[in-house]
């Protein structure tokens, strides 16, 4: 069977989906599972885009040494040399470099003809393999290019040393039988390409991201390139769950393999999600809640007689846990350990002191602590990236149909003073972030707010996702930040709500501390 390389750009595509921006300490937390997962390629970023995106691919390049790191450039030598020097660390570097070839890309972004686009692709190649050996080619829209146009660039560009050539359907516009096609006249239409790998690259425009990038595989190309969640540019990129596990579960049809250990897909996706504020559908194949769920009586019937009859995956292969095992606070300490071991998570003695103490709130709300509570809890007390600056001791809210939404906050500042303040709004969640605003004081708007329940029945958690726009922007070296995610946790929606909105000021606060300091380091 030929195996498939894996190229993930999570943090590249992935990271240009709106407000998805990470910091530096989140990006090498979601690397370290990729590499763990077993991916080829991860795509780092675009450095010259940021400093922030100059410096996390610096940090992968040092930290991760089992998969080839890949930094995107324009064709132009001022973006290949940032990126070669990103790179420089690297134990694999790939500089993945290239522009338009459609027509309309030429005529209208790069204003250029297609002979002078060609021939500056040939030299920010030729420019490339002076730092790199590996260099790959992007011929960006190529999905509405002319084939025999395109067919000429991959020649020349394969000449000039690219040693795998990416095809990318950019504005997700192909159809399957035609992407195919496209793949399969490049195998046959350009002469040299047994000395290059062909790569796709699909977006999810039409929601064929996946079946293009399936039907690419089958007519000749060994690299695919996706993301977790599917995360990306508008509609996304092609989602490397989907991709994986459509290989795997229909190996008689496809006859490839990947070097993914499936039982990690799930606990990466949780962490990106986490991690970008980007909530996943529940009805998302492979990874949304509802993926492994069977409602009908008729469906739960069958599953129970013999799982197969309407599961086509076993959810242990993709690492869904056991959702069945509770918890409850008389597990004690040992018992949560033992718990979040065989979930996967390492926490240091601070950590699980946090999540206990966490735990035991939950349980004596509850009762009852299942999986989903305790990834709920691990989400909310260890997987963040950043100094909290404000800390939320206390919120007390009134509300009801006939009186005006009050909030009370108290909030502990950094120099450990205590602030205590309170203010109405036009409902509850208004009146607490209204409240925190007038101790805080960084003017902003909620722009997205959304809950979800953890789990089912009346005394659910309830996870709440909020994106804040900061009226103040957070800039480094001329790059602007302006949205933040941030995201809590309780039985409490109104405290979930709370926590949200502290996560995001504290990390739109981190972030310009962080600029700040790099701007300072720089003068
Ligand atoms: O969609 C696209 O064309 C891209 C390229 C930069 C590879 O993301
Ligand atoms: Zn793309």
């Amino acid at each position: 069977m030929d195996r498939i390389m894996i190229f993930d750009t999570t943090l590249r595509d992935g990271e240009q989906s709106p407000g998805a921006a990470l910091n530096v300490d989140e990006k090498i937390e979601i690397t370290h599972l990729l590499e763990q997962m077993g991916v080829d390629i991860i795509e780092a970023g675009f450095p010259i885009s940021s400093p922030g995106d100059f410096r996390a691919v610096q940090r992968i390049s040092r930290e991760i040494r089992d998969c080839v790191i890949c930094g995107l450039t324009r064709a132009n030598q001022k973006d290949i040399d940032v990126a070669a020097e990103a790179l420089q660390r690297a134990a694999r570097p790939r500089i993945h470099t290239g522009l338009g070839v459609s027509d309309v890309h030429i005529k209208y972004k790069l204003r250029t003809t297609r002979e002078k686009a060609l021939e500056q692709g040939v030299e920010a190649v030729k420019y490339a393999k002076r730092f790199v050996e590996d260099v790959q080619y992007y011929a960006e829209d190529a999905g509405r290019a002319d084939p025999e146009y395109l067919y000429r660039v991959l020649e020349a560009v394969i000449d000039a040393g690219a040693t795998v050539v990416n095809i990318p359907d950019t504005t997700g516009y192909t159809t399957p039988q035609e992407w195919g096609a496209l793949i399969r006249g490049i195998t046959e239409n350009v002469p040299n390409i047994h000395k290059a790998t062909i790569s796709v690259h699909c977006h999810n425009d039409l929601g064929m991201a996946t079946a293009n990038s399936l039907t690419g595989i089958a007519n000749g190309a060994r690299q695919v390139e996706c993301t977790i969640n599917g995360i990306g540019e508008r509609a996304g990129n092609a989602s490397l769950e989907e991709i994986v596990m459509a290989l795997h579960t229909r190996r008689d049809v496809f006859g490839m393999t990947t070097g993914i250990n499936t039982r990690l897909i799930y606990p990466t996706s949780r962490l990106v999600s986490n991690l970008t504020g980007i909530v996943v559908q529940p009805n998302k194949a492979i990874v949304g809640a509802n993926a492994f769920a069977h409602s009908s009586g008729i469906h739960q019937d069958g599953v129970l007689k013999e799982r197969t009859t309407y599961e086509i995956i076993n959810p242990r292969e993709v690492g869904v846990p056991d959702s069945e095992i509770i918890l409850s606070a008389r597990s004690g300490r040992h018992g949560l350990r033992h718990r979040l071991t065989e979930l996967g998570y390492t926490l240091d003695d601070g950590q699980f002191e946090k999540a206990y103490q966490r735990f035991l709130e939950v349980a004596d709300k509850k009762k009852t602590v299942d999986t989903r509570d305790l990834e709920a809890i691990v989400a909310d007390e260890v997987q963040v990236f950043f100094d909290e600056t404000y800390h939320l001791e206390h919120v007390q809210v009134s509300c009801g149909d006939h009186s005006i939404p009050t909030a009370t906050v108290r909030i502990r500042g950094p120099d450990g003073q205590v602030f205590c303040d309170a203010d109405h709004g036009t409902g509850p969640v208004d009146a607490v972030c209204r409240a925190i605003n007038r101790v805080i004081g960084e003017p902003n708007e909620l722009i997205e707010f959304s809950i979800q329940a953890v789990t089912e029945g009346i005394d659910a958690v309830g996870r709440v996702t909020i994106r804040i726009e900061a009226d103040d922007p957070v800039s480094e070296n001329g790059v602007e930040r302006r949205v933040f995610s941030g995201r809590g946790a309780d039985t409490d929606i109104v405290v979930a709500s709370a926590k949200a909105y502290m996560f995001a000021l504290n990390r739109l606060l981190a972030a310009r501390r962080e600029a700040a300091l790099q701007q300072g380091g720089q003068g």
